[in-house]
């Protein structure tokens, strides 16, 4: 039976070394373009508004681009488009909004489903692609993502540490 204990004694802890990586990836200013399907998110994480249909592309090439309304940077006002070159929504099998802490704690860690990365490769993504720093500086009248990406990345590499565990 010690095996039981041990199990029993580690899922509190298994849930909680992923607790801060999920409160970052969850929060809307990432989950909105981490989407499934076609149609991007936007405030609290509603469907977008104006048609908005990103394709195959990611990024509206079929129809209304993107970057017709998402520029190099934040609009000026708030409920402006914001903006950094290349504003594309995730890949599918990137997707967080909708999925269980567990859905996302299993596919953050599988190549086939983050990009072919590592955990430190992960890190370095969160903590450097202009894409992610931006949910830390979303433009007027937006909160942004919790803490930092140096503090994102922290969190990142502690999970690995301590074995990547999910909840
Ligand atoms: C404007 C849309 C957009 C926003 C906002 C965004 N991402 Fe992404 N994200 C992408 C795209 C596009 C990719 C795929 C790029 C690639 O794999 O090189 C991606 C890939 C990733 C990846 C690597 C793949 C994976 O799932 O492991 C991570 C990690 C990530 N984003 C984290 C974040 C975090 C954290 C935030 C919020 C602070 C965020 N993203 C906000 C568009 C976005
Ligand atoms: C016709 C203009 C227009 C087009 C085209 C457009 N957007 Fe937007 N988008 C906006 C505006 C305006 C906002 C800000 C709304 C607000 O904050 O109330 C926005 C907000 C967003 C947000 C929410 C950011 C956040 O977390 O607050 C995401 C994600 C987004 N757009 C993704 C996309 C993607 C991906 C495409 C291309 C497939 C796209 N948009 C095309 C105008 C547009």
């Amino acid at each position: 039976m010690r095996w039981l204990a041990l199990v029993l004694l580690a899922a509190p802890a298994a849930a909680q070394e992923f607790a801060p990586v999920h409160e970052v990836l969850s929060h809307p200013r990432c989950a909105n373009c981490h989407v499934e399907t076609d149609v991007p998110l936007w405030r609290t994480g509603v469907p977008h508004g104006l048609g908005v249909v990103a394709g195959e592309s990611r990024m509206g090439i079929e129809t209304l681009p993107c970057g017709t309304c998402h520029r190099a940077e934040n609009g000026g006002f708030p409920h402006a488009a914001p903006g950094v070159e290349g504003w594309a929504l995730a890949p599918p099998e990137m997707a967080w909004a909708a999925r269980t802490p567990r859905e996302i704690c299993e596919q953050l860690k599988d190549p086939e489903r983050n990009g072919g990365r590592t955990m430190a490769e992960v890190a370095d993504h969160v903590s450097h692609d202009p894409l992610v720093v931006w949910g830390w500086a979303p433009g007027l009248g937006r909160d942004p993502a919790p803490g930092s990406p140096e503090e994102a990345a922290r969190a990142i590499l502690a999970w690995d540490a301590a074995g990547a565990p999910c909840p």
